[in-house]
């Protein structure tokens, strides 16, 4: 028996509840939200679906009542609002950060055992106020990130090289921002194959551009931020941690002495199981990736500045 709740009814917290629930990844989800009937109105219909996509979950609304969320094994935290056209995820950090700590204080009244995946934005410093307010052991509070935008990064350079997607292999480490993420090249391969002999490097890095601002592309066409493969990239670390896969993923670990940083929430690659964040790994950067990697760490701690004025910290 597993329990996930996801907070948050908008597009991210629904795909991320209905990816779990189609793909039996948890036995029970329960989907939580302030504006009455949302979570109850969006669980019914993803419960009318269960015989005609074979799945058995059982699914929970909440307007609000985290009772119903008590001793869930994971807490997925979407709530917050999410960027618009031209906007970037730190312009966001005001009032996503006031709407985290009203909901952590909730969570973790309920379920203090549980592993919780940060997904709203600026996702880096929400993760980092989660360790700063939580009480939450360090390897219990993961930021999404690195798993979408590796996602995001895979889809280009399948595009960029003619690759099957599913041969791609590919990671993303540094902040979850249009200028901070680090697509690491030099890691990236087709079936173990470096890319650098499949595209020249004008085209790779192109995939790499891309990918920094694959989620403004799509708030740009969509209107809104994107939800689908956030939604996946959570049903993926949910379930590397629920089944102890111990899946490698870029994710937002806190740091501590790590790639040279400290005090910082930031995606590193970490190994997911059962316990959360069970080791982080220290792969060899190149000088530049090095580089990119300490001015991302410099960006993202100016952010976690705003953070402590706003939040009072
Ligand atoms: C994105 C949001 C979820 O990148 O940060 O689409």
């Amino acid at each position: 028996m597993s329990k996930v709740t996801v907070v948050g009814a908008g597009a991210v917290g629904a795909t991320c509840a209905n990816v779990i629930a189609t793909r039996e990844v948890a036995s029970e989800v329960v989907l939580i939200d302030i504006k009455e009937g949302l979570s109850e109105g969006k669980m019914l219909d993803m419960y009318q679906t269960s015989t005609l996509m074979d799945f058995d979950t059982t699914l929970t609304g909440a307007t609000n009542d985290y009772s119903k969320t008590a001793n869930s094994d994971v807490v997925v935290i979407t709530s917050g609002i999410p960027r618009k056209p031209g906007m970037t995820r730190e312009e966001l950090i005001g009032t996503n950060a006031k709407i985290m700590r009203s909901v952590i204080d909730q969570v973790v009244k309920y379920s203090p055992n549980a592993i919780v995946i940060v997904v709203a934005n600026p996702m880096d410093t929400l993760t980092y106020l989660v360790h700063k307010t939580s009480g939450l052991p360090k390897n219990h509070i993961i930021g999404m990130g690195g798993a979408l935008d590796s996602s995001r990064f895979k889809c280009y350079l399948a595009k960029a090289t003619g690759a099957n997607i599913n041969n791609v292999d590919g990671m993303v480490i540094g902040g979850h921002g249009d200028t901070t993420m680090i697509p690491l090249l030099s890691k990236a391969s087709i079936n173990g194959v470096p890319v650098s002999q499949f595209a020249s490097k004008e085209v790779l890095e192109d995939a790499v551009q891309k990918t920094m601002v694959g989620g403004a592309t799509l708030t740009k066409l969509i209107g809104t931020s994107a939800w689908y493969a956030p939604g996946a990239a959570v049903s993926m670390m949910v379930e590397s941690i629920l089944h102890d896969q111990k899946k490698l993923i870029p994710c937002s670990c806190l740091l501590d002495g790590e790639y040279g940083q400290k005090d910082l929430c930031i995606g590193v690659p970490a190994v997911i199981g059962r316990e959360g964040i069970e080791k982080i790994v220290e792969v060899e950067l190149t000088k530049e990736e090095a580089e990119k990697f300490a001015a991302s760490a410099a960006a993202v701690h100016k952010t976690n500045d705003v953070l402590r004025e706003a939040a009072g910290l």
